[in-house]
This record gives C-alpha cells, structure tokens and sequence, in this order.
C-alpha cells in the first residue's frame, strides 16, 4: 500500500468535484423525466389522433431510451478514453450534454424527445465509466476511495436538483421544456472546468511520454512519485501483453471476478430501484396524490422531494460507514430493508380496493424507507466493488462489461415496470378519473424475490474488501481461491 504524507488537497478536491459534474449530470438527466413525464404524456402538442394521453409503451420508451444509449456509451467507453485521453472525452460529452439539454427543450415531437433523450443518454453512458476512472487515475492513492465516492454523491445531487428543478416547473406551460433546459449549466460548467484540468499519469504515460505525467504526479503532490510511476509502467507493458488475447478471458481466475462484476449490478438494478428513481411521481399518481386536484402534477411530484434528499443523506452515511463496517454488513442490511419495503408497496398496491386513501401513505412511507437502505447498499457499493475486485490485467474490461450491465439490466426495467404491473395484477382505475393507470403491484413483489436471491449471492459470492489493498485482492484471486475466503 503506498502511503502518502501530504499531497495538494485543494487541487485534488476541485479535480474530483470538476470531474463530479459529470456524475451530476447522470443523475440530473435520469431523474428529470421523472416529472417531466407527467407533463409530456399530457401536452396536446406530442399527442396524435385525438389521444387522450401518450400509450404506456411510448411513456416507457422516452424514459427508457436514455439508460438503452447509456450500455451503449459504457460498451464504447473503455476504447475512446484510451485513445483520446480521458479529459477530451469528458470535454466532448460536456458538450453533447448541452446540445442535448437545448435539443430536448426544443423538441416538437415524440420521435424528437426519443433522439435526444437517446443521444444524452450515450453521454451518461460515458460518463459513467469515464468519471471514476479519472478521478481515480489522479487521486493520490491513500484517497482515492472517498475521492472516487464523490461521483455517487454527485449522482444522487444532480437526481435530487433534477426533482426541485421539476417542481419548480410543474405549474409552468409546456414545462417539461424548462426542465430538460437547466441540464445545460452543469454541462457548461463541465465543459468549461475540465478544460482547465490535466489528463491523468496513466495516460499520459502511455501517450505522451514519462515527462508529462511526471509533471502531473507533482501537481496534485504524490509523494510516492517513483513508486507509483514504476507501478504505472508495470501495469502498461502488462496490459500491452494481454491486449488482443482474449484468452486471458478463459484463465480460471477471472470467472469468479466477472461473476461478482455482472451479478452487483444486476442486482443493483433488477432491485428495482429505478422505478422509484424515475417514476415515483407517476407511482405517487397511481396511489392518488394529486387526484382531482388542479395542481395535480405539483402534488405528485411534491412528495419526490424527500425521495431525492434522503438519498443523498444516506450516500453521505455510506461513505461514512463502507470502510469502517465493511461492505457486505452494508448489503444485507441494505437489501432486509428494501425487500421489507417492496413487499408493503407490493401488498399497498395488490389491495388498493380496500384501502382507499391509506394507499397514498403507504406508498410514500414505503419508498421513503427503501431508498436510505438502497443508498448505505447497492448505490455506492456496487460502483465501489467493481473498482476492487479486477486485477490489473482485465480491470478496463471488466469495469466496462459490469458498466455495461448495469445498463442494461437498468433498460429493462425501465422499459418494463408499466407494462409488468398491467401484465401481472391487471388495471386500476385511475384515481384522478381519466380512463385506467396499471397496477405495479406485481413488479415490486418480483423485485422483492430478487432482493431475496440477492442476499444468498452477497453471502455466498461477495469477498468482504475492506481493509484489502488492491494488490492483496488480486493476489486473491489469482490464487483461484474462493471470493467470499478473502
Ligand atoms: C445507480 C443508478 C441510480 C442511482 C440512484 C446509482 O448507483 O447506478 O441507476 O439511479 O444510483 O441514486
């Protein structure tokens, strides 16, 4: 472990909260829709032959669309930071952000909304892979872990800042325009900031010679200079090595850090929590927030609010917590406490005929008790592991397939949670008296089975990493012991 006296903190802290813009930008243009939808499946203007509002299938398209771009940016991160560096590319999506904040703000049609909402979606994709990797390439090594946290806590911020920028817009005319438009400042501060910021010493080293990234290790004040260099040296010729061969895939090593890769974010997502990310103002509707009210979209969106601070609260109490209890207590505390709450949202919404108003504080506690488990949990821990378990050789491969997945699985619940509630406890009428809204009763029961299975992987495949160097990790597993003897 290399252990470092002091280093330029105030440096390093702007780098990583420069950087972090582009995290808030993941969370602020995935939560937007959520209210944004409210308005959007209403405007007369998107709306064609006479419908009365837009079908659940396009609703789940314009949500989803995003997260679809998103595996696709991550699939090609990997290859476009390694070859144009990672600050140009973080520079380049600062900019599509922006043209697409002004692009959905202008669009005209849902077809428009669907390209827009697709092409930012390919910048979050990137950004997802690209901002831990550069904060962690810039950190002095000692920090890096709460340096790198700071993109979560910039995720749950900007989804936060995207529900109080929803409300705020929620009475306005045609507001889901604004909404879409605000995502344009932290796009330009993005752009603008990482312009000023250097690439990190490992690509610099690799691309522009030992000089360059010598200069940036002086910077942000490694004390640990020629170690690390060294380490950076070793790590390019072994990854020169296994470039190409794929067999590195089939060593018996890597199986079991692959299995962890896939099956955190799988679990990540197919826990369900972007359903209530993205559609809890739409959930508060179903359970009759806002319901003949004149101010309904307001009214559903209102109780979203505590949502998005909670959550930011909780990833605060998790980069408190993750190094001093460790991971795996995290987890399983985290998903007991989610699967207890999608069981009360799945029974809340299954009877909703004999509950009448109660329905609406149901829903509500039970969303407002499973998002702090999710945010000590899966939220930050997911993200962390992925950057643990790799060894060197297959870490950028490994990272960006986890990533990949984590998108995936994303998309098919976002694309799915309205159709499946339809599909699996039939139609409820819509409280607000305007034709039928579908039942998602049945979706959180199956995300609470796979909260349930999500507990046996945890116990039965996860290495508790705390307290590990990385080094110590990949002895680990190159050795081909099992991952939960660490
Ligand atoms: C997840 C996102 C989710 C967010 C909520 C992240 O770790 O990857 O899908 O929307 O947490 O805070």
């Amino acid at each position: 472990m290399v252990k470092a006296k002091s280093y330029n903190r105030g440096y390093v802290i702007l780098i990583a909260t420069i950087a972090a813009f582009g995290g808030l930008l993941f969370g602020f243009d995935t939560g937007v829709i959520s209210g944004a939808l409210l308005l959007i499946k209403n405007d007369p203007e998107l709306l064609i032959n006479g419908m009365p509002q837009l079908p659940e299938r396009t609703q789940e398209w314009i949500v989803s669309i995003t997260v679809l771009g998103a595996a696709v940016g991550a699939l090609s991160s990997g290859r476009i930071t390694d070859i144009l560096g990672r600050k140009k590319v973080l520079i380049i999506i600062a900019f599509i952000f922006a043209i697409g904040s002004v692009g959905l703000a202008a669009a005209n049609s849902v077809a428009m909304l669907i390209i827009w909402r697709l092409i930012i979606g390919i910048a979050i994709g990137v950004a997802s892979y690209t901002v831990p990797l550069y904060i962690s390439e810039l950190s002095p090594t000692h920090v890096r872990g709460a340096l790198v946290s700071i993109n979560q806590l910039a995720i749950t911020v900007g989804i936060f800042a995207s529900y109080l920028v929803d409300l705020g817009f929620a009475n306005v005319e045609e507001g889901w325009r604004w909404m879409f438009l605000v995502g344009l400042v932290p796009s330009l501060i993005l752009a603008i900031g990482m312009f000023f910021l250097p690439d990190t010493p490992r690509w610099l080293m690799a691309n522009k010679g030992e000089a360059k990234a010598r200069k940036i290790l002086d910077k942000v004040g490694e004390t640990n200079k020629e170690e690390v260099l060294e380490q950076i040296k070793t790590n390019i010729k072994k990854e020169n090595k296994a470039e190409g061969s794929l067999s590195i895939l089939k060593a018996k090593w890597v199986k079991p850090a692959l299995i962890i890769g896939i099956g955190i974010m799988f679990l990540q997502q197919f826990i369900g929590i972007n359903t209530i990310i993205y559609y809890s103002p739409t959930i508060f509707e179903m359970a009759g927030f806002g319901a003949e009210s004149a101010n309904a979209v307001y009214e559903a969106i209102l109780p979203a609010l505590p949502i998005g601070f909670v959550n930011v609260l909780f990833t605060i109490v998790a980069i408190y917590l993750v190094d001093r209890w460790g991971r795996k207590p995290l987890l399983y505390l985290g998903l007991i406490g989610m699967i207890i709450a999608l069981v009360a949202l799945g029974v809340g919404f299954t009877f909703h005929n004999s509950l009448g108003e109660a329905l609406k504080w149901i829903s509500f506690v039970s969303m407002i008790i499973y998002i702090p488990f999710f945010a000590i949990s899966l939220g930050p821990i997911a993200w962390l592991l992925i950057s643990e378990v790799y060894p060197t050789k297959i870490r950028g491969l490994g990272m960006s397939l986890a990533t990949m997945v984590n998108w995936g699985a994303n998309f098919l619940i976002a694309n799915t949670f309205l159709s499946l509630g339809k599909v699996t406890t039939g139609e409820m009428p819509n409280p607000a008296g305007e034709g039928m809204l579908v039942n998602p009763g049945g979706a959180f029961f199956i995300y609470a089975v796979i909260g349930i299975l999500g507990l046996f992987f945890v116990y039965s495949y996860i290495p508790e990493t705390k307290g590990h160097s990385l080094e110590k990790i990949e002895e680990h597993f190159l050795s081909g012991k099992h991952p939960r003897d660490l």
